[in-house]
């Protein structure tokens, strides 16, 4: 297989999957503007989680495509690498949801494992000609740092930590990326792996975390917080995320795996804490008022501790930075769901809000 690090990918054709999801619609977003050159085709199924709306400001681009569609559909992938000639693919469409999988772990073996191989076979079989040209063909995988596994009170992921899977989606996750190395290893399909933390920013469904707190204090519901609120995650903005992949996509060494994280570590409850006081400021109640709302619920079962990212390989092989501060893109981002609630209303439909009562019934 060729690895080497000057090996530069340029992207003619991109087949992005899951576009009309949260990161994959953040991506879509910023790079139809940035590359007019290159031509984006967006599979996704439209899920509960897909929603055109987000993709209103480049559906009439000149350089994208929107196709309804499964990527564990074998013969719809076929037929779309047969007739669009990608050079490159971007693969985030996911059941990403760890509630979910434990209610429904099915439906991510299906989409998260499956949908990968199908994808995976269509790209080695119509890049059968890619020894002429190592450079000319990327496939991108999309991965999360749930495939390590938990930490304790210290230390961090890195490339070499063993995976650790330990819910139903980060199984299927961890499952995909092995696929992913093995089609690298077996067939020379030149791969790349990023696994992000946590994300925020725009168009997140609001059953994640974030959304959910901005949500629920708008409305003056109840903030669930699991167990003690002391789980500690690490929190990235969307668009530094988005570029850390465009930057591994051109720049990064086919076959390797980067990690991909923000330095911005904190305790749920602490996070709440500081998302709550926002939302008062902004809406103009007296300081404190939406902190009443907090809830301490019943545990997610074998919830993990702690995430935390190592991104030294990232950024020393290809100088990527986080651009926000966690202020700033927290700030942010509270500002953009108070500004956006006819976004929030739209995806809180009857679908969402009977799964809410679901999530609710099984604590
Ligand atoms: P999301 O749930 O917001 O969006 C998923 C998208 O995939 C939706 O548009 C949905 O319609 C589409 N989709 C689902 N099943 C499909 C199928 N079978 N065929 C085609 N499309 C399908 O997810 P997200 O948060 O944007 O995550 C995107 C990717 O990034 C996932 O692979 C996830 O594992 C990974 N990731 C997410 C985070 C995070 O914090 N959100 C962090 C690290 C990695
Ligand atoms: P989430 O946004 O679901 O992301 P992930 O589980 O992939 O990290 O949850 C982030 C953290 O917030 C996680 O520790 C679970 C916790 N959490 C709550 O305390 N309350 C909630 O209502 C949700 C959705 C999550």
């Amino acid at each position: 297989m060729t690895s080497s690090s000057s090996v530069i990918h340029h992207p003619a054709c991109v087949l992005v999957t899951g576009g009309a999801g949260f990161i994959g619609s953040n991506f879509l977003l910023r790079m139809v503007r940035r590359y007019p050159n290159v031509q984006f085709v967006n599979l996704d199924k439209l899920t509960y989680a897909g929603n055109l709306m987000n993709l209103t400001a480049i559906e009439d681009a000149h350089n994208y495509q929107f196709v309804q569609g499964d990527v564990a559909d074998a013969a719809l992938v076929q037929e779309l690498f047969a007739t669009r000639g990608f050079t490159t693919v971007v693969h985030f469409a996911a059941e990403s949801h760890v509630d979910r999988s434990i209610l429904a772990p099915l439906a991510f073996v299906q989409t998260n494992t499956m949908g990968t191989v199908t994808l995976l076979e269509a790209a080695r079989h119509a890049w059968a000609d890619r020894d002429d040209d190592p450079a000319r063909y990327r496939f991108f995988h999309v991965s999360t740092d749930e495939v390590f596994g938990s930490l304790g009170d210290d230390g961090f992921f890195s490339e070499e930590t063993a995976y650790d899977p330990r819910s139903p989606y980060s199984a299927s996750k961890a499952a995909s990326d092995h696929f992913v190395r093995a089609y690298a290893h077996t067939y020379g399909l030149p791969v790349s792996i990023s696994n992000c933390s946590n994300n925020y920013g725009p168009y997140q469904f609001p059953e994640k975390l974030i959304p959910l707190v901005i949500m629920n204090a708008l409305h003056e519901r109840p903030v669930p917080i699991y167990g003690k609120g002391d789980n500690i995650r690490d929190w990235l903005h969307v668009h530094d995320h988005c570029d850390a992949i465009d930057v591994i996509l051109r720049r990064g060494t086919p076959g390797e795996t980067y990690l991909v994280g923000g330095n911005n570590e904190r305790s749920n409850l602490d996070l709440v804490t500081m998302l709550l006081d926002q939302v008062d400021e902004v809406l103009g109640r007296p300081a404190g008022t939406s902190q009443q709302l907090i809830t301490f619920v019943k545990d997610r079962p074998g919830h993990d501790f702690r995430y935390a990212i190592d991104a030294t390989h990232l950024r020393d092989a290809l100088g990527w930075q986080p651009q926000y501060s966690p202020e700033d893109g927290l700030r942010a981002t509270v500002n953009w769901y108070l500004d956006n609630q006819p976004w929030l209303d739209a995806v809180n439909d009857a679908s969402y809000r009977a799964y809410y009562e679901q999530q609710y019934a099984a604590r």
